[in-house]
């Protein structure tokens, strides 16, 4: 494990992994790492899917089932490709996390904070990943947030998808990335 700030600054969004297996532990240590994220009212309010082998083919069914609409005028040809292209896009790598934030109930719980912890418990996976090595990239895009998908992961009425992580080991030089100078984004205000 390397330095924090080492951590935080090399991890990449790594889009194309190797079709080796990850070891079961270590996906179970990312979820570890995820769940140590702040949390208000103590609510916890986050679950985990992790789709392996042909696991992930109930995401690629939901990738499908969204494109499929889309298709309707389509030639049969044409659309059973545009199909197959759907469902391989859950085979991207060898392990893929649904992130679910699961809202508290409690009346003075607010949805916004709810979504910021499950959120930061994302971040927390993502760096752990990449400090053990492993390459990761926090996808969403339409289908995530479509009711198509909420059924195919069997969601409860007000959970919701905060991210499919897609992990395995690197299979690219990580991207250059840039940010602004975060003092360029600050202003103190001062005595
Ligand atoms: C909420 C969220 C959703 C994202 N969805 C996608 C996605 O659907 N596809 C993708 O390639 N990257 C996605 N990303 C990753 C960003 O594209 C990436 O973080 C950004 O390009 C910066 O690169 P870096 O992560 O390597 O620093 C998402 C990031 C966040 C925070």
């Amino acid at each position: 494990m390397g330095n924090l700030d080492d951590i935080i600054r090399g991890r990449r969004s790594i889009g194309k992994v190797k079709n080796d297996p990850v070891p079961k532990e270590l996906v179970e240590e990312l979820i570890e790492s995820a769940v140590w994220a702040p949390n208000h009212h103590g609510t916890e309010p986050w679950r985990f899917i992790v789709m392996t082998g042909e696991g992930r083919r109930t995401l690629g069914q939901a990738y499908e089932d969204i494109a499929a609409e889309g298709l309707l005028d389509v030639p049969d040809a044409e659309r059973e490709q545009r199909l197959n292209k759907e469902m391989a896009k859950a085979f991207r790598a060898p392990v893929v996390i649904a992130a679910i934030c699961v809202p508290s109930d409690m009346p003075r719980v607010n949805i916004a904070e709810e979504l910021a912890a499950s959120h930061a418990a994302v971040q927390n996976l993502l760096l752990t990943a990449h400090a053990k090595g492993l390459g990761a990239v926090w996808r969403t895009g339409d289908p995530a947030y479509h009711l198509k998908m909420k059924k195919a992961l069997d969601l409860k009425d007000r959970e919701q998808v905060v991210g499919l992580i897609y992990v395995g080991y690197p299979d690219l030089l990580p991207p250059v990335s840039r940010r602004t100078a975060g003092k360029e984004k600050t202003i103190w205000l001062e005595g």
